[in-house]
């Protein structure tokens, strides 16, 4: 399985996104603002991978850090919120960011180069407890996949967007593995594309029958009867249920609700944010005017026309048949269903 990010000796490696799936390349990165940076490029994205990402840049920062003794804790500190500022929705990033912290402050008052060994053990653990949790995600909600089934997704929740299987990709992909997916139809995710830059690309190098469809062409493809039930990600979901997920996403679950076709919301426990009641909580992103208007780089508008650019929307809770964790699949009411499983089934 790609590898999305890794260490290599004083260095964060980390699968340029963006460049996909013209080129295959790695960025190297030797600071926590070049990680940061990345971050707010999309070069690595997605909430899993986006809250991982963090702990290695912070693990970074430390094992590269020279300055005064006394001082570390501040450039901590500093680094946590430098890496925290880059998206505002997935709600992993700050997960992963208050996982590190109370790491650090177990272990501050040991050698730096240990404090850097630890938090970079830490972030590694994250990775591997991630790909886990996806490959729990898929047991449970193949499930819900019948045989033959036509699954109708937005964005990239696959391994590029996590560490490694992914989330609504991991419960296609182990539907795949019981020979149970006729086809996988990718909404092509305006304005920055990951269906058709990363998720085709993904499914197709593992064989696993996809078609891409414009984002506009998914009302008409499930009146024709081609879908069997939609599957998305998610980057926060609220204690009541409400999830938010890339732009598109509400469409998809309005649409498949009057087409009577199951919405399912495919996403790990730390994008449950149960210090919030609701959808209209979630802070949504809006990014750059010029990704609506270009693309590639090439204007395809009036290059000074105004834009509206949310890179989230929120699905509200009643529009989502069950929420696949990987401790079951969820149903409503989510109010409880959340809650309970967040914290009677975490240490
Ligand atoms: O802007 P992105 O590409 O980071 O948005 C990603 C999504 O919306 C994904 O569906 C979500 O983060 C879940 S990824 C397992």
């Amino acid at each position: 399985m790609i590898k999305t990010i890794y260490f290599q000796d004083d260095s964060v490696m980390l699968l340029d996104q963006s460049q996909l799936p013209d080129r295959l390349v790695y960025e190297k990165c030797n600071d926590p603002a070049q990680v940061a940076d990345a971050i707010i490029g999309l070069k690595v994205r997605g909430a899993p991978l986006i809250g991982v990402t963090a702990a290695f840049g912070l693990a970074l920062g430390i094992k590269n850090y020279r300055g005064p003794t006394e001082q570390v804790d501040q450039y901590f500190q500093a680094t946590c919120k430098l890496l925290a500022s880059t998206r505002p929705t997935a709600v992993n990033l700050f997960w992963a960011l208050e996982r590190m912290e109370k790491t650090y402050m177990i272990h501050r008052h040991q050698e730096l180069e240990s404090i850097a060994q630890i938090l970079m053990a830490e972030a590694d653990k994250m990775y591997a407890e991630d790909i886990a949790i996806n490959r729990a995600i898929g047991d449970y909600g193949q499930e819900l996949v019948p045989a033959g089934g036509r699954v109708l997704t937005i964005c990239n929740a696959g391994a590029l967007a996590t560490c490694g299987y992914g989330t609504a990709l991991g419960v296609i992909r182990s539907a795949a593995a019981r020979g149970k997916i006729d086809k996988v139809w990718a909404c092509e995710t305006r304005p920055v594309l990951q269906g058709a830059r990363l998720t085709v690309w993904e499914l197709m190098r593992e064989g696993i029958p996809v078609g891409l469809i414009t984002d506009s062409m998914a009302g008409y493809t499930m009146q024709l009867g081609k879908i069997d039930l939609v599957i998305v990600g998610a980057d926060r979901i609220a204690a009541n249920g409400d999830a938010a997920n890339k732009i598109g996403t509400f469409s998809l679950a309005v649409l498949a609700a009057y087409h009577n076709i199951p919405f399912y919301v495919a996403a790990p426990l730390s994008t449950i944010d149960l210090s919030i009641d609701n959808g209209g909580q979630i802070p949504i992103e809006e990014r750059h005017q010029d990704e609506v208007r270009q693309i590639a780089g090439t204007y395809l508008t009036v290059p000074d026309v105004e834009v509206f650019n949310p890179a989230f929307d929120v699905t509200p809770q009643h529009l989502i048949k069950g929420i696949i964790t990987e401790k079951g699949i969820i149903e409503p009411p989510y109010i409880s269903g959340l809650e309970h499983i967040k914290t009677k089934t975490q240490g």
